[in-house]
């Protein structure tokens, strides 16, 4: 059901910071911050030749981001983003199967303008799962 790996996100609490050690350490192609104010988010985005690298830092008081960089001080690996044909169908799939969707279950427009979910951390051995509909 889950086809390419879209991107894997990096909670950083210094965007700069990150932004310069991606750009002229490891030489990678860097995007303009994007804020994500439904989402409490600024991001960023890496292309890379197979995937993508985001870089998420919170927006606002109520940023989802803000929490994990308070457990996790020096920022980490946040989620993963595998794509999907047909988001509904997946979601009633995984759900049939016993595995929690976050939220109500209705997609919400992620950060390339498509649909996007996520799944419970704990039923997937430990790691925050977004799903986009591509
Ligand atoms: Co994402």
């Amino acid at each position: 059901m889950i086809g390419r790996l879209n991107h894997v996100a990096i909670a950083v609490p210094d965007l700069d910071a990150a932004i310069a050690q991606y750009r002229d350490t490891l030489g990678a192609q860097v995007g303009a911050p994007q804020d994500e104010p439904d989402h409490g988010v600024r991001v960023v985005f890496i292309t890379l030749p197979n995937t993508k690298i985001e870089l998420l830092h919170p927006l606002g008081d109520a940023s989802p981001i803000q929490g994990f960089l308070d457990k996790n001080p020096a920022g980490g690996i946040h989620h993963i983003c595998y794509e999907v044909e047909d988001i509904l169908a997946a979601r009633d799939h995984l759900r049939g199967s016993g595995a929690r969707v976050l939220g109500d279950g209705t997609p919400k427009i992620g950060a390339h303008g498509n649909p996007v979910l996520f799944l419970h951390p704990k039923d997937f051995t430990g790691t925050l799962v977004e799903l986009e509909q591509i």
